[in-house]
C-alpha cells in the first residue's frame, strides 16, 4: 500500500495490524518516540479540521518526525489557482508523507497519483474519511473487544457525512454486523452505499427515521453532526440540522454497552448531559485517533523504504 485514500484499500489483515501496533504505542510509547526521525509530514488543509489535522501532527511529533504544511486553502497557492497534482508534486519535494484534506471529492487521489510520496485521505468533500474510520474501528475494538455481530446505528446527515461512509465499508466486512440507518427522508445514505456495499454483501440493515424507536436495539451508536458545508440551501439546512438531539433521557432506553461515538465537532446532535454517561465514548475516540494516525504514517513510510 503506498497511500491511504480509501478505507476499502486495507485489508481485513492490515486492519488488524494496524490495530496491534496502535495498542503496542499505547503500552509502549518510548519504543515509537524516534521511529520517525529525520522524517517529515506535510500536512495540507484545503478545509477547517481541529481533530484530523492535529491528531496527525501530534502523532509525527510523537514518532519524533517533524511537520509543515498549511492550514486553509488561502495561504496556500490554490488560492493563486495551482491544481492539487502540481501541488503534490511540489510538495514531495520537500515532505516524506502527505496527509491532505479537500473539500472535492477525488482530491487526495488525484494528488497520490502525481506525489512520489505517500498520501494519506485527511477527508476528501462528503466522500470518504478512511483514517476517522481507523479511530472509530479502534474505539469499537477496545469498547466491545469485537467487531462481529453488533448492530451498528449510525445518525444524522447519512447522505454528506464522509465518516458514515467509510464507517459502512469498514464493518460490512465482519460477519454478523447490522446496520440501523437513521436519517431524515433528505439525509439518506447515497444510493452506491446500498448498491456497491451493503447489497452486493448481503448485510442486513434497516433505515428508520426515529432514534427512539431504534435505541432499544443498538450496540454502537455513531452520532453526525449535519454537514453544514455541503448544504446547496441554508434554509434546508436550518430545517434539518435538529433532527436529533441525543439526551441523557433518550439513553435510558438503550442497552447498558452502548457505546455512543460521534466523530466530532458536535454542534447540537449530542446534549452535554451524556458526557459523563459511562457510555459516551466521544472523547476517547479523539485519543484513539492519534493512535491509529501513528500506526498509519510508520506503516506508510516502512512501505514507501521498501
Ligand atoms: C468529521 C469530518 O471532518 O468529516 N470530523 C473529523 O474529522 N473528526 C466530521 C464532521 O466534520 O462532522
Amino acid at each position: 500500500m503506498k497511500s491511504l485514500i480509501d478505507i476499502m484499500e486495507l485489508s481485513t489483515a492490515e486492519i488488524d495490524e494496524l490495530i496491534e501496533t496502535a495498542l503496542d504505542i499505547i503500552a509502549n510509547p518510548a519504543k515509537y518516540s524516534e521511529k520517525c526521525k529525520g522524517k517529515k509530514l506535510a500536512s495540507l488543509f484545503f478545509e477547517p479540521s481541529t481533530r484530523t489535522r492535529l491528531s496527525f501532527e501530534a502523532a509525527m511529533y510523537e514518532l519524533g518526525g517533524n511537520v509543515i504544511g498549511f492550514s486553509e486553502a488561502n495561504s496556500s497557492s490554490a488560492a493563486k489557482g495551482e491544481s492539487v497534482a502540481d501541488t503534490a508534486r511540489t510538495v514531495s519535494c520537500y515532505a516524506d508523507i502527505i496527509a491532505m484534506r479537500h473539500p472535492k471529492e477525488g482530491a487526495p487521489y488525484v494528488a497520490s497519483l502525481k506525489a512520489s510520496i505517500p498520501v494519506i485521505n485527511a477527508g476528501d468533500g462528503g466522500h470518504n474519511h478512511p483514517t476517522q474510520t481507523l479511530a472509530d474501528l479502534l474505539t469499537i475494538r477496545k469498547e466491545k473487544g469485537r467487531f462481529d455481530n453488533l448492530t451498528v446505528g449510525v445518525c444524522g446527515d447519512l447522505k454528506f457525512g464522509r465518516t458514515v461512509h467509510s464507517l459502512i465499508g469498514a464493518m460490512s466486512r465482519y460477519s454478523g454486523v447490522k446496520f440501523v440507518l437513521i436519517s431524515p427522508e433528505e439525509l439518506k445514505v447515497p444510493e452506491y452505499i446500498k448498491t456497491e456495499i451493503l447489497d452486493p454483501k448481503g448485510i442486513e440493515y434497516k433505515e428508520s427515521a426515529s432514534l427512539e424507536a431504534v435505541m432499544p436495539e443498538l450496540d454502537i451508536l455513531y452520532m453526525t453532526r449535519v454537514q453544514r458545508e455541503r448544504f446547496f440551501n441554508e434554509a434546508d439546512y436550518i430545517r434539518l440540522k435538529d433532527t436529533y438531539i441525543l439526551t441523557a433521557e433518550k439513553l435510558a432506553t438503550a442497552k447498558d454497552d452502548l457505546c455512543v461515538m460521534h466523530p466530532l465537532p458536535r454542534v447540537n446532535e449530542i446534549s452535554v448531559n451524556v458526557d459523563d454517561d459511562p457510555r459516551a465514548c466521544y472523547f476517547k475516540q479523539v485519543l484513539y485517533g492519534k493512535y491509529m494516525r501513528m500506526a498509519l504514517i510508520l506503516k506508510l513510510l516502512e512501505e514507501a523504504a521498501k
